[in-house]
């Protein structure tokens, strides 16, 4: 029996999805009398009148060039905070099965469980947020039906240990979620070159980081062509908009203007790194892998207030295990990045 087959909830092992009207033809030499549209704004030249199409095809395409997979292990959401939503929708059965997070780590896989009532099992990362492996092990139940992971890791902003990765992909029967949202901005090459070696294995992507399209919602997960025919039979049939899906192809299909703004990104990081850690106020800095910096301050709060009253919002940590008095910092522009800077040294002057 398949991984998908045994861990599918039978509701939707059994539901009829919705058979949206555009999934049967993309063609446009046809009139399509067939959506309830309509049919005179739809003759404008950029297809606003037209519902998308469902399943992404010409972005699938465009992605699967660019990250080396075949459109049929990729599903696109309006986010990848719908992919996580789906994940958990599809395979944990509400009040009785649960999801492995592993704090400190990004929010919302806790928040999706708890809307979806489903158990969350959370097991901290050690000392150098890495996965433990021993502690994961003595946790997991027979209910788990999900282990959530963040690589590079929001907010302490390394990647994980992945031979500790591989050994829980290994031994764990349920599904290992990998969450690459900032893979783009580390050194590690991250895990969609093994997926047809684990069927447990979903990486999630997003165009909200690297690709500069936060505002689209945009996100990817990668996974066997099973579990993507899943999260497509699930999801609302129009979940992503024509508008984001034109902008996205452009973009995707240009990668090179995102490599050389990672690049820059890196470089103003690897500088900010290195002048934060010569400020008095700063204990340590996190070694990133990501776009943005975890700061351990001699006291959070009134770095925090003070650089709120000086115009820079930054986000404050200090209450996740292992986080205390830090404060994540995302690596602005150049310009940015030394206001900063000038706001701390005239507080260093100060006091
Ligand atoms: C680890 C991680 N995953 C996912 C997301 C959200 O991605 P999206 O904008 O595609 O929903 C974020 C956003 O901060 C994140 O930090």
């Amino acid at each position: 029996m398949s991984l998908v087959d045994r861990l599918l909830r039978a509701n939707i092992r059994s539901l009829t999805p919705y058979a949206s009207a555009r999934s049967e033809t993309m063609e446009n030499d046809v009139a399509f009398l067939d959506a309830n549209e309509n049919a005179f704004a739809s003759n404008a030249p950029d297809a606003l009148g037209r519902y998308p199409d469902p399943l992404q095809n010409e972005l699938k395409k465009v992605v699967g060039k660019v990250r080396r997979i075949s459109p049929d292990r990729i599903f696109v959401g309006n986010g990848s905070d719908e992919a996580i939503d789906l994940m958990i929708r599809a395979f944990c059965h509400p009040g009785r099965d649960e999801v492995m997070i592993m704090p400190p780590t990004y929010g919302m896989y806790e928040v999706m469980a708890a809307i979806n009532d489903v158990t969350v099992n959370s097991v901290p990362l050690d000392a150098g947020f890495n996965v433990d492996l021993d502690l994961v092990r003595s946790r997991l139940t027979r209910h788990t039906r999900i282990v959530f992971l963040c690589s590079p890791n929001n907010p302490t902003g390394n990647s994980l240990d992945p031979e500790h990765v591989a050994r829980l992909l290994e031994w764990f029967d349920g599904f290992v979620v990998i969450d690459e949202a900032y893979i783009d901005f580390s050194k590690e090459s991250g895990w969609l070159s093994r997926l047809s070696q684990y069927e447990n294995l979903v990486v999630l992507q997003t165009l909200s980081k690297a690709w500069g399209l936060a505002a689209i919602r945009i996100g990817m997960a990668f996974a066997s062509s099973d579990v993507i025919a899943v999260l497509n039979r699930i999801k609302p049939p129009y979940n992503v908009s024509w508008l984001s899906q034109s902008v996205a192809i452009d973009t995707v299909g240009n990668p090179e203007t995102m490599r050389r703004h990672v690049d820059q990104i890196i470089a103003e990081r690897k500088w900010l790194e290195t002048a934060l850690s010569d400020l008095d106020v700063v204990e340590s800095v996190f070694p990133s892998e990501a776009n943005f910096i975890l700061v351990r301050f001699r006291d959070a709060a009134k770095v925090l207030s003070y650089l709120r009253s000086n115009g820079i919002i930054v986000r404050d940590r200090s209450s996740m295990p292992g986080c205390e008095n830090s404060l994540r910092i995302t690596v602005g522009t150049p310009e940015q990045n030394r206001q900063l800077l000038d706001v701390f040294a005239a507080w260093e002057v100060t006091t």
